[in-house]
């Protein structure tokens, strides 16, 4: 792979993902990351990169829905591999407005795919980054594998689904090499403050209400953001052509705890002298429709085929994670305003 396009850079699993391949690993190529800059996608998130690498990343803004603008990219930087981040990836925002799921989730990754076949004699690999939302909600036991149907429930999981099987029928059909991997829920820093973890930490900060849908019961698998990006990494230079990888933390954590271990944290971090305990700020409120009871990875493939496993646990990843949001007051700032503001007031109209 000399010339990687990768989609959706500005976000935050991609923002980490640049960082990491430029900043930590032995690649010597060039990425070249193609962003529409939604409210989720911040240009910020790579600015010492883009200072440090002037010779090796390259951003280009553009929607992956664009056919002319994204030929243009495979041919301008002879693109041979593309790991493709780009989405909608709030479950909240699908419910209340699909339409822009539907349309870059599975239309941006068609036309992606079409480009992939049309320069398919370039091309070495197309990595899909997927979801464990795909599979859908489990019980009290049991594990997401490779080979659980997909069953899922909210829009947002549903538009993946369906770009998981678009990739892999080009897989079938036009012998395109691909991979996917379905991960659980990531944390870390550049997060945008509309997900359970920096939401929390940045309403316990400023003293807001922690707001907790339904019981606080659901269950979710952590995962540190640094531990998704290596494992990309290393499905993209050993994973099999044509294969699925699943991707999760081995760390299942009920909303309730995950929000009252955030307080005590920044109880101890951030102390504010007279205040009250920030578990007081918890406000348990209207459940979201459709909200899948629990996710859990089994990634033992993973683990046996490519050798990968966590490098963080919940408390050392979340301890990283909360710093990072301590010192970086000015990002925060730069994120929190416009269209995120506005969509936050609409939040809970289901
Ligand atoms: P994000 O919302 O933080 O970032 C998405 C990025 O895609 C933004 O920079 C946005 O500007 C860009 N984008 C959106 N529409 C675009 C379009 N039409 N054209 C070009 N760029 C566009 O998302 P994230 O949390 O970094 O997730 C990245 C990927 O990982 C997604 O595919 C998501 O489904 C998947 N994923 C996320 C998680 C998680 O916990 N966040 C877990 C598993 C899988
Ligand atoms: P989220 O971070 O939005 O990820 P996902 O919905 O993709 O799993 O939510 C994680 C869990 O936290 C999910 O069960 C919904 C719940 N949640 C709350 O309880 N309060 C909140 O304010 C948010 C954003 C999520």
């Amino acid at each position: 792979m000399k010339n990687i396009l990768v989609t959706g850079g500005c976000g935050f699993i991609g923002a980490n993902f640049i960082r990491y391949v430029l900043g930590e690993t032995d690649f010597t190529g060039r990425i070249i990351n193609v962003d529409k800059l939604t409210y989720a996608g911040n240009p910020e998130n790579l600015a010492e990169i883009d200072k440090q690498f002037p010779e090796r990343y390259y951003f280009v803004k553009a929607d992956i829905c664009d056919p002319k603008a994204m030929r243009m990219v495979f041919e301008r930087f002879s693109i041979d591999a593309v790991c493709h981040f780009a989405a909608e990836s709030h479950v909240d925002r699908s419910i209340v407005e699909p339409d822009a799921f539907i349309k870059t989730n599975i239309i941006g990754t068609f036309n992606l795919l079409e480009l992939a076949r049309f320069f398919q004699d370039k091309i070495i690999l197309f990595h899909h980054i997927s979801t464990d939302e795909v599979y859908g909600s489990l019980g009290e036991s049991g594990y997401f594998t490779e080979k659980t149907p997909y069953s899922p429930n909210s829009p947002y999981s549903a538009s993946k689904a369906a770009s998981d099987h678009l990739v892999r029928s080009y897989g079938k059909t036009y012998d395109l090499p691909v991979t996917i991997s379905n991960c659980s829920n990531n944390y870390g820093p550049y997060q945008f403050p509309e997900k359970l973890i920096p939401l929390t930490i940045l309403n316990a900060l400023e003293g807001k209400p922690l707001p907790v849908y339904g019981t606080g019961l659901n269950v979710r698998d952590w995962l540190y953001v640094a531990d998704h990006c290596k494992a990309v990494w290393l499905i993209m230079r050993k994973g099999k052509p044509g294969a699925t990888y699943n991707i999760g933390g081995r760390c299942e954590m009920r909303n309730i705890d995950v929000v009252r271990i955030i307080c005590d944290m920044i109880d101890e971090l951030a102390p504010k002298p007279g205040n009250r305990p920030r578990r007081d700020l918890i406000a348990f409120v209207k459940d979201r429709p459709g909200h899948d009871q629990r996710y859990a990875i089994d990634f033992s493939k993973l683990q046996s085929e490519l050798g990968w496993v966590p490098a963080e646990s919940f408390e050392t990843g979340i301890k990283k994670t909360i710093k990072w949001y301590l010192d970086n007051k000015g990002w925060i700032e730069s994120v929190i305003s416009g269209e995120y503001m506005s969509w936050i007031k609409r939040q809970y109209e289901w």
